[in-house]
C-alpha cells in the first residue's frame, strides 16, 4: 500500500514521486509522478529559491509500482494506437490527461459558482478559494503548457458566467506564461481573470441575463460592475493590487472609449488589456441564449480587426500566434474530403483533429482522433492535410461540444 513520508527537499532523489510541499505554489513539473533523475538538481535549486523546506513523497509498495508501471504503459499504448491512421484507429477514447482537465475544469467551476453565488447573497468574495482554483489553474499551465489554452474550449451552455469565468482565467495565465511571467504574477493575473466579473453578482440578475438589448439606464448600470468587484475586493489584503487594478479595467479601451473611466492605452494596466482580450474572445466563441458562438478562427479575425482601437495591438498579435492558425474548436475541411474539429492545435499547421465526418460527409457515430503530424512511412507523405477551415453553420457542426463530448468519454 502506498504510504506518505515527509522529507527534507533538499534529500530529493531522481524518481521521487512528490504530492506536495510545505508551501504550496511551488513552480514543480512532476506532481504525483517520478522526478527525473536528470532533473534533481535544477528542482532542488528552484525549491530553495520558493523556500521549501519539506517535500511529501508517495513511498509504494513493489507490486503497486509494477500495477503503475503495467497502467502507464497501457495509456502509452493507447495513445500510439490513437495516432495511427484512421483505418486503426479506436473509435471512442480520450487520453487519460484530457479526462483529468475536463475534471479539473468542472471544479474550477463549481468553486467558482459557489464564489460568486455567496457574493450574490451579500456574503464578501472567498478569495481563499479563488486563489486556490487559480492555484491550480497554474500548476496545470505548468504541467502541460502546450495544451493548457485548450481547457477554455470546455464551454458549459447553462452555466456561462462561471466558466466564462474559468476560462478567462485559462486564457489570460496561457497568454502570461507565453510573456514569461514569473509563478506569482500568472497567479495574480490568473485571479483577475477568475474574479474580472465579481461586480456582477451586485447587477441585478434580471439585467445579467435579459436576453434583449438593455434599456439606456439598464446598460448604466451594468457599466457599474467593474467598479462593484473594485470595491468588493480593494480591501481584501488577500488581493494583490494589480488583481485588483484589472478588475476595474477591464472593460477600458484603448481608444479611451471604454467604461468606466475611458481611460487611454497608456493608462490601462497591462494585466486589464490581458483580461480585455481573454475575456472577449471566450464571449464571443461561446453559445448564448441570445447569440451563436462563433468559431476560434473568426473570433481572432474579429480580434485583430478591432486591435489598436479596442485590444493592445502587441497583445493581439501575441495571443494569435498563441492560439494557432487552427485553433481548437476550428472545424476544417481536409484532402480527403473528411471534416474534423481541431483538437489540439499545437500552434502550427498540423494539428491533432476529431474526425466527424467520413469521406462522403457521412457523420460518424462518434468522433476518431487522429494525428495531421503522421506519414506514410514509406512515401513520406502525410495521410492527410487541412485544405481550409469551414463555416461550422454550414455543416451544422459545433466544434466546442465535440470536443467536450469526446472529452467526456473515458479511456477504454
Ligand atoms: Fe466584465
Amino acid at each position: 500500500m502506498a504510504t506518505v513520508k515527509r522529507i527534507p527537499a533538499d534529500e530529493i532523489k531522481g524518481g521521487a514521486v512528490v504530492l506536495r510541499f510545505d508551501r504550496s505554489g511551488v513552480p514543480y513539473d512532476y506532481y504525483a509522478r517520478d522526478l527525473p533523475a536528470g532533473m534533481v538538481q535544477s528542482v532542488k535549486k528552484i525549491l530553495a529559491e520558493n523556500h521549501v523546506k519539506f517535500a511529501f513523497v508517495r513511498e509504494t509498495a513493489q507490486k503497486e509500482k509494477e500495477e503503475e508501471k503495467n497502467r502507464a504503459t497501457r495509456v502509452q499504448a493507447l495513445l500510439e494506437h490513437m495516432n495511427q491512421p484512421i483505418a486503426q484507429a479506436p473509435g471512442k477514447t480520450a487520453p487519460e490527461d484530457v479526462v483529468t482537465a475536463r475534471e479539473m475544469h468542472d471544479r474550477a467551476r463549481q468553486i467558482t459558482k459557489d464564489i460568486m453565488s455567496q457574493v450574490r447573497m451579500g456574503n464578501a468574495v472567498d478569495t481563499d478559494a479563488s486563489r486556490e482554483v487559480v492555484s491550480g489553474l497554474v500548476e496545470s499551465c505548468f504541467k502541460n503548457p502546450e495544451t493548457f489554452v485548450n481547457l477554455s474550449r470546455l464551454k458549459n451552455f447553462d452555466d456561462y458566467t462561471f466558466t466564462h469565468s474559468v476560462n478567462v482565467a485559462v486564457i489570460a495565465i496561457s497568454i502570461g506564461r507565453k510573456l514569461g511571467m514569473s509563478y506569482g504574477e500568472l497567479r495574480s493575473l490568473g485571479l483577475a481573470g477568475l474574479l474580472h466579473d465579481v461586480g456582477k453578482m451586485k447587477v441585478p440578475e434580471r439585467i445579467i441575463n435579459k436576453p434583449g438589448k438593455l434599456t439606456d439606464e439598464e446598460f448604466l448600470l451594468m457599466k457599474m460592475h467593474p467598479v462593484y468587484g473594485y470595491e468588493l475586493l480593494r480591501t481584501d489584503s488577500g488581493v494583490p493590487p494589480e488583481t485588483v487594478k484589472a478588475v476595474l479595467q477591464h472593460h477600458e479601451k484603448s481608444d479611451g472609449t471604454g467604461y468606466p473611466y475611458g481611460l487611454k492605452e497608456r493608462e490601462i494596466s497591462k494585466y486589464a488589456k490581458i483580461i480585455a482580450i481573454a475575456d472577449v474572445y471566450d464571449a464571443i466563441t461561446s453559445e448564448r441564449v441570445y447569440h451563436k458562438g462563433i468559431g476560434p478562427a473568426d473570433a481572432l479575425k474579429m480580434l485583430f480587426a478591432w486591435s489598436g482601437k479596442h485590444f493592445n495591438e502587441v497583445l493581439v498579435k501575441f495571443f494569435i500566434s498563441l492560439i494557432g492558425i487552427y485553433p481548437a474548436g476550428t472545424a476544417v475541411m481536409l484532402d480527403t474530403g473528411e471534416i474534423a474539429v481541431v483538437l489540439d492545435s499545437n500552434g502550427g499547421p498540423k494539428p491533432k483533429v476529431l474526425l466527424v465526418t467520413d469521406e462522403k460527409r457521412n457523420r460518424l457515430i462518434s468522433p476518431v482522433l487522429f494525428d495531421l503530424a503522421s506519414r506514410n512511412a514509406v512515401t513520406g507523405r502525410p495521410y492527410k492535410t487541412i485544405l481550409s477551415p469551414v463555416d461550422t453553420d454550414e455543416i451544422s457542426i459545433n466544434g466546442s461540444e465535440i470536443i467536450s463530448r469526446y472529452m467526456l468519454t473515458p479511456p477504454r
